[in-house]
């Protein structure tokens, strides 16, 4: 029977998945590396630390016989090669806001209209686009030394196979890659002035794109949030998807690329040949850990979601808005900022830990309310990564969306779809849409509880829309 390699490059550790063809997980292995904040809302980590893990992974997991591998991981992410293929500095992540000015001078060199009409998104912050703009208004001498721009999971297809390559999903999170024509857009690189040299080729996530030494074929893969949908089997429309890792995603496929006007849903290719529409939070698991090491005192996940438990919903009256890295959707707002509001000598620990869990949902709220105004419904969620373990968690979503959640007998969402799609490359399965029939299969299931968190949300909401000129300045 085939054995199917998924590599993740997360942005809290990496993840490595061996199944087989009908799905079954055979071993798995994870390290962790460290992610480095040189400035409040800068957010860095090591390229080497990846493969460093990637390495210790691959020989924990010593399988001698694979047919294929898919690689994944966080999106978004600057790797800048030199001429020698060695990294120049720290990688740039998917949740730095150093760039608004950049940001704003793509706009202004292209056309806000032209942007969208190209990359079917606004540029953000978190893109790597503006991240380049950044080295040359910044870093100059660094710039020049720039040979070759990867992004994270295709810095390890490079280590790997040394092939410089990638795939559409995650180079449409670059904002220089014309979603529906799923290729580059030189013109967008013509007007700003960047070498076309520097970007890699992009197959479609299921082309094999290169080999190991050994001669595993080693497919495109996927952005995070395109491989973890294959992962969930959220590849055809009627099945939305909720992600809870360190970043929180909404995500629905999509057959055309429909642009959402006011910018808050980012529309990319999806793994499967069509699209996909998502919300993306910046910090949602990643605001459950920061609180974990700053406020718990040594507490585990668990302690925190049972203390949480013995909380009513809505907190008696406390809010937690989880903007710790600034937020993307809906706001686009690098000036977002977290807090607690609403504060009295009633409140405890167990408060503060359940109004954690009920602000980063009610931020997928805001997501799932973008893709319902796109047109997605769906009769059940299927909810997946680290977060989808807390029972607390998916009663709270089952409750706010008002819809069954279900959890999946593979919660490894990105590393398992990347497996998947490596096994449709090497001919195991015809196409993306029948390996996840044959693959993906549902664990439990939680029913709304009829709590009605509607008050607290509308609080949420009414918090940041008074506060978000704060911190402007
Ligand atoms: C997606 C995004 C994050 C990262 C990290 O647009 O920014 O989900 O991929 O997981």
């Amino acid at each position: 029977m085939a054995k199917l390699l998924g590599i993740d490059v997360g942005t809290s550790g990496c993840k490595v998945l061996l199944i087989d063809e009908t799905g079954k997980v055979l071993k798995q292995a994870s390290a962790e590396y460290p992610l480095s904040v040189p400035r409040p809302l800068w957010s860095e980590q090591n390229p080497e630390d990846w493969w460093a893990g990637v390495q210790q992974c691959l020989a924990e997991i010593n399988e001698p016989a694979i047919d294929g591998i898919g690689v994944t991981g966080q999106m978004h992410g600057a790797v800048l090669l030199d001429a020698n293929d060695e990294v120049i500095r720290p990688a740039i992540l998917w949740n730095d806001q150093r760039t608004t000015a950049e940001c704003r001078e793509i706009d202004d060199v292209i056309g806000a209209d032209q942007v969208k009409a190209i990359t079917c998104n606004p540029p953000l912050t978190g893109f790597q686009a503006p991240k380049l703009l950044w080295l040359r208004n910044n870093e100059l001498s660094n710039y020049q030394k720039v040979h070759s721009l990867l992004l994270p999971k295709d810095y390890i297809r490079f280590k790997l196979t040394g092939v410089k390559a990638t795939e559409v999903s995650d180079a449409s999170g670059t904002g220089l890659f014309d979603v529906p024509k799923r290729a580059w857009s030189e013109s967008m690189m013509n007007q700003l002035e960047l070498s076309a040299d520097l970007f890699p080729p992009a197959f479609e996530s299921s082309v094999v794109t290169g080999h190991t030494q050994s001669g595993v074929p080693v497919v495109g893969g996927g952005g995070d949030q395109a491989a973890g949908a294959v992962g969930t089997g959220a590849v055809v429309g009627g099945v939305i998807s909720v992600s809870l890792g360190t970043s929180g995603v909404v995500f629905t496929a999509i057959d055309s690329p429909k642009y959402d006007p006011s910018g808050a849903a980012h529309t990319f290719c999806h793994a499967n040949g069509a699209w996909h529409a998502m919300g993306v939070m910046l910090s949602c698991g990643g605001a459950l850990r920061w609180y974990r090491d700053t406020l718990c005192a040594g507490m585990n996940y668990d302690a925190i979601g049972s203390e949480a438990e013995s909380v009513p919903p809505g907190c008696d009256g406390l809010t937690f808005l989880p903007y710790l890295t600034g937020e993307r959707c809906p706001h686009n707002d690098p000036f977002a900022r977290a807090a607690f509001a609403g504060m009295t000598l009633g409140h405890s620990h167990a408060h503060l830990s359940r109004a954690v869990f009920e602000g980063v949902s009610f931020g997928l709220l805001d997501g799932m309310d973008l893709l319902k105004g796109l047109g997605a419904t769906a009769e059940e969620i299927r909810v997946t990564s680290g977060g989808a373990k807390s029972d607390l968690w998916l009663q709270i979503l089952a409750d706010l969306f008002g819809k069954k959640c279900v959890t999946l007998e593979c919660d490894e969402g990105p590393a398992y779809g990347a497996a998947i799609l490596a096994g449709v490359g090497v001919g195991i399965w015809p196409d993306v849409e029948s390996a996840c029939k044959a693959t993906v299969k549902v664990r439990h299931s939680v029913s709304p509880s009829g709590v009605d968190y509607l008050p607290s949300y509308r609080r949420y909401r009414e918090f940041y829309s008074q506060t978000r000129d704060w911190n402007r300045h």
